[in-house]
């Protein structure tokens, strides 16, 4: 759909964004609100709640985007909104406000998969990363293998353009930042898990070695975290054991975790890390491989991962392929990325 300017609505988790796009990647404006604190209280996202927080911040945004961009807002021409997957709540939230108001400013409104807006993020012209690897691609190249790892999917996908993508594999059971999330939960360290186990992994000294085994998957591009989220709670148990005299039965793991002495939650937070890491790693290695192809490129929340990415650098020099990664704030959901993703659908 080849509007010269997009707005983009993103509605799909504990994000809500609104962002002009021109041409489909040059970014114009982007006013995001964030529900990350608040649903920090519950654990994680409660999905009404979410959408009722889309539906009043929403008007906000828009506000604030027409204000300060009068002259853009009034070019605008189409209204692409996050359609799925997500929550049913925050997205409805989204595309309802999406109908309202281009029904009133008459224009027309498409819908376009969430996933698509996250494969073409390191599309979207930015400022250059911080400290860029050696082998860092400063403009995105066709085909590419894309690592889309975020709370919500875990997958592989061979993109050979902007509006073409293919699915080679995914997770079977948790996506990797909902991995990171849970433990975060079982250790008490907060909500959301991945920068908080980043955080924690970086504290760990002298540490022993890895009592996780790297998930082993039948098929060449799956992946499963549920195995690791198992045997990180039976590892805070054995530790529990050692120090509790008589565990009760029914035990908490959370009031467990939370009781373990600083070292060992620094030690399973960095060992839980290069598990997810190294699993990420070594299947992306192996898809560019075998597609011949030169580029891997990384997007999703957990796309911010510092080992992440040092370790896929790392891994990528050795092949001989490059990599790209969006800024931090296009990794994570952003109404940016929707707009582009509008523009190639
Ligand atoms: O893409 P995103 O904002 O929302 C979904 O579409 O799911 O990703 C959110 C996820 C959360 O699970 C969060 O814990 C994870 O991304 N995340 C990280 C980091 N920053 C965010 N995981 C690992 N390391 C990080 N630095
Ligand atoms: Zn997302």
């Amino acid at each position: 759909m080849k509007s010269k300017y997009i707005l983009g609505i993103e509605t799909s988790c504990d994000e809500t964004s609104i962002a002009i796009v021109k041409n489909g990647t040059e970014p114009v404006c982007e006013f995001t609100a964030s529900q990350v604190k608040l649903m920090a209280k519950y654990g994680g996202v409660v999905p009404e709640l979410s959408a009722r927080k889309h539906l009043e911040a929403l008007p906000i945004l828009l506000k604030e985007c027409k204000a300060q961009n009068p002259n853009e807002y009034k070019k605008v021409e189409l209204i692409a909104v996050s359609h799925d997957p997500g929550l049913p709540p925050a997205l409805a939230a989204g595309m309802a406000f999406a109908k309202g108001l281009g029904f009133g400013r008459n224009l027309p409104v498409i819908f376009v998969d969430h996933l698509h807006g996250h494969l073409i993020s390191s599309l979207v012209e930015d400022p250059p990363i911080d400290n860029p690897p050696q082998n860092y691609q400063k403009r995105i190249e066709f085909p590419n293998i894309c690592l889309l790892v975020s709370g919500g999917h875990t997958g592989l996908y061979l993109v050979n353009s902007p509006s073409d993508y293919k699915l080679l594999g995914q997770t079977k059971d948790d996506a990797a930042g909902e991995a990171f999330d849970k433990v975060a939960r079982m250790l008490g360290l907060g909500y959301p898990g991945g920068p908080i186990i980043q955080k924690w992994a970086e504290k760990a000294k002298n540490i022993g070695e890895n009592p996780f085994s790297i998930p082993i998957q039948d098929k060449p591009y799956s992946f499963s975290f549920s195995g690791l989220k198992t045997a990180v709670r039976r590892y805070i148990v054995g530790l529990s054991a050692k120090s509790i005299e008589k565990l009760p039965k029914d035990i908490e793991i959370e009031k467990l975790g939370t009781a373990l002495p600083e070292k060992a939650k620094a030690e399973i937070s960095y060992w839980f890390q290069e598990t997810v890491v190294e699993s990420l790693v070594r299947k992306t290695i192996e898809a560019a491989k075998k597609n011949n192809i030169g580029l891997v490129t990384l997007t999703g929340g957990v796309a911010a991962n510092k080992r992440l990415r040092e370790k896929l650098a790392k891994e990528t020099i050795k092949i001989n392929v490059k990599v790209k990664y969006p800024q931090f704030k296009r990794c994570t959901d952003n109404a940016t990325m929707v707009a582009a993703a509008g523009y190639f659908t």
